[in-house]
């Protein structure tokens, strides 16, 4: 009988981490996998002794990547593989796999790194991602979920206010897809196939993220969706991935990002489809 381990953040207080850990156990459970809830602090992370406890698989929801490295140098399938998790936790990062693979998306700068003690306000260079991107514009910090650190900059003093705020932190700009403003599409993908997908919008916001009062619906997606959708979650090697796409000036999909920790309880609200199953349904054949 195969075991499993379903990690999440346990410093977390939200209750939306522990009930996506509980989709998958259910699901894992239901296809016959003895599967235990593991909060990351749970697993000793001990370099001086044998690592005795060895699950079948772990399916990983965190973002503890330092966790994720350790269970797999110890020869356990995590799932999404640590270097999977590590590319999507941060957004630069992840922009740069996507743009390797030439998959079309806004157009993005890497902010370069600046100490937080220093300044190069007035080395010219902020200037040019404002000719180059113009306003409003997008800037985003490289770790960050549910929308909270995605900023529309409509000002020049937002801008230069915002930049100055975010030394010492990684960030991108990026073209603001205006016909995008306030929707935009989850695609849920389980080894290049794909599972669920829900369009997004909201009426108050330029971002259609749920938990920031975006409403959601079940789409049929286009060809052209469908296979930006895979191309984008395979550029970063993700087996499981929740794409977000937006809508170009010709309703061309481009990708906004990929999580590699989607959280599938809204998709499986609104659509009927618990992601969970075909999770366990893809693992089981890849552990054979
Ligand atoms: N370049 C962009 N143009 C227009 N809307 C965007 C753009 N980037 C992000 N958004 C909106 O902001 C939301 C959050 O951005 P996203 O990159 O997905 O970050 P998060 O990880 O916080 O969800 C998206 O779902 C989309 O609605
Ligand atoms: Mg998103």
């Amino acid at each position: 009988m195969y075991s499993c381990w379903v990690v999440y953040n346990g410093s977390l207080t939200s209750d939306k981490f522990k009930d996506q850990a509980v989709l998958i156990k259910e699901a894992a459970e239901r296809a016959g996998v003895q599967a235990e809830l593991k909060k990351n602090y749970e697993v000793m992370m001990d370099l001086s002794n044998n690592f005795a406890e060895r699950p079948s698989f772990v399916v990983f929801l965190d973002k503890d990547i330092l966790l994720a490295k350790f269970l797999k140098n110890n020869g356990i399938r995590v799932f999404n593989d640590p270097d999977v998790i590590e590319t999507c936790d941060n957004k630069a990062n992840q922009y740069l796999e996507l743009s390797r693979n030439e998959i079309p998306m806004p157009k993005t700068i890497i902010a370069p790194k600046v100490y937080p003690s220093f300044t190069i306000a007035d080395s010219g260079y902020y200037e040019k991602v404002l000719s180059y991107l113009g306003l409003p514009m997008i800037i985003k910090e490289g770790h960050g979920s549910f929308g909270m650190r995605v900023y529309l900059i409509e000002t020049e003093d937002d801008f230069y206010s915002k930049v100055d705020e975010l030394r010492g932190v990684d960030y991108i700009f990026q073209q603001f897809i205006e016909s995008s403003r306030g929707r935009d599409i989850r695609v849920n993908i389980v080894g290049g196939e794909i599972v669920a997908a829900m369009y997004r919008h909201s009426e108050t916001d330029f971002r259609a993220n749920i938990t920031n009062g975006g409403v959601a619906e079940v789409i049929e997606l286009t060809e052209a969706q469908k296979a930006l959708a895979i191309r984008a979650a395979d550029a970063v090697g993700a087996e499981f991935a929740g794409v977000d796409l937006l809508f170009g000036e010709n309703e061309e999909p481009l990708v906004c990002e990929v999580n590699a920790a989607a959280h599938i309880r809204n998709i499986y609200n609104v659509t009927g489809i618990n992601v969970a199953d075909a999770m366990i349904t893809y693992i089981l054949r890849e552990i054979q």
